[in-house]
């Protein structure tokens, strides 16, 4: 395998190892063990001393792939394939803490993210401070001599808020802490928390790189050392592990996300700018525009936009429920970065847990809504907007 390979070969053959057959597509390892030539052969294999796989739970060829070609793809040293992003996000964090630790995280996170570090981990005695994340005072005032974590997503789900990784980094290396960052809207490639000095990174793989609302999968990338302290035996004792066909699955999608994010952005991209237009529309983020708040720290750590679209409808819910209801391409879903166009009003769904003063603070208003763009033509998408946007009136 060459390092030297660009993003588009990696993802097509990275980590591909073949059985006897010389199979073209990777081979699905759907099995749950493995055996043995000798009893000494699985003492060796128990004890260590020689390689293979012991267990699906452990790992597996199929994962294994998967996880090599994660590996490439990001500039990380080790990787476990989970079942899900959750999976993925609640390990990375769960693994390296312990009761009597402190966290800090950024306030605007996915909703089951928050859950995780603002309710489920101080029932095991590690504390969570949420801040500002975008601007990095906040971080430091947060820092306390037991702070172990530090996690953020960015840009942010819903409202696509950026955080300046490589400085909570800096931060986090200054105190001795570990800084997760949940690439998912950024995808593995606009942004590159490792180059950026992240410790770990994770993704929920159900998004762009299925990207074809099929199965969910998470991959948890770091380095090896960290890898081996922290999560090794947490991955084998609490079993998060990824299925080997959701692993063979998100093989295959893997080899196009090249060709769909690029398509999803420039489709991103129009539409943005074509809300931007709108007479109904009061405001529009996105992080490829000239007018996103944070448009120099973008500069400084993306190379490219992203396939997600925020805006804010002057009508509030009315209206948000309107539009959402004459689209016609564009179908209404909670799920993201697939190769069709979704929809949805984070306020009634992914963000419906929040009290409203939470909401407000993340600029999640009434009238917000989140567009995740897929792979159509541009012009039907335009259409499709326009339409919509007529038949619910200025
Ligand atoms: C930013 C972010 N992180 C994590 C997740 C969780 O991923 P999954 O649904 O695969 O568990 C999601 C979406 O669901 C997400 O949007």
């Amino acid at each position: 395998m060459s390092k030297t390979w660009r993003p588009a070969t990696q993802l097509v053959h990275g980590g591909t190892t073949r059985s006897q057959h010389g199979e073209t597509s990777e081979a699905i390892f759907l099995t749950q063990g493995f055996v043995y030539e000798s009893s000494e052969a699985a003492e060796a294999r128990f004890k260590g001393e020689t390689d293979g796989f012991i267990y699906a739970r452990y790992g597996s060829p199929t994962n294994d792939m998967f996880e090599k070609r994660m590996c490439m793809l990001e500039g990380a040293e080790d990787a476990r394939a989970t079942a899900s992003g959750m999976a993925a996000v609640s390990s990375a964090i769960l693994c390296q803490v312990k009761a009597g630790d402190h966290i800090v995280a950024a306030r605007a996170l996915f909703g089951s993210c928050r859950w995780v570090v603002e309710t489920l981990a101080p029932k095991y005695g590690v504390e969570c401070t949420l801040v500002d994340g975008r601007d990095l005072a906040n971080w430091e005032k947060a820092v306390r001599p037991n702070t172990k974590v530090f996690f953020l997503e960015s840009p942010t789900n819903p409202t696509l808020e950026v955080i300046d990784i490589a400085g909570v980094a800096k931060l986090a290396d200054h105190v001795g802490a570990k800084l997760v960052v949940d690439n998912v809207f950024a995808t593995p490639l606009f942004q590159k928390p490792l180059e950026l000095g992240a410790h770990v990174v994770v993704y929920s793989a159900t998004k762009h790189i299925d990207g074809q609302g099929r199965c969910l999968g998470g991959v948890v990338l770091a380095d090896k050392a960290w890898i081996d302290e922290n999560l090794h035996d947490y991955f084998r004792h609490t079993g998060p592990a990824m299925s080997p066909f959701n692993a063979w699955t998100l093989l295959k999608g893997i080899e196009t996300l090249p060709l769909r994010v690029k398509q999803q952005t420039e489709n991103a991209r129009r539409i943005a700018d074509f809300l931007a237009e709108q007479p109904q529309v009061a405001r529009v983020i996105y992080p490829g525009r000239k007018d996103h708040p944070q448009a120099d720290i973008i500069a400084k750590q993306m190379s490219g936009g992203s396939t997600l679209v925020a805006f804010e409808l002057k009508g509030g819910k009315d209206a948000a429920f309107a539009l959402q209801n004459a689209l016609d391409i564009v179908r209404i879903s909670n799920n993201l970065g697939d190769s069709k166009s979704l929809i949805t009003h984070p306020a009634t769904t992914t963000h419906k847990n929040l009290t409203d003063e939470a909401r407000a603070e993340l600029g999640i208003s009434a009238g917000t809504v989140r567009f995740s763009a897929g792979i159509e033509d541009s012009d039907d998408l335009v259409e499709d907007f326009a339409k919509a946007l007529k038949s619910i009136g200025a």
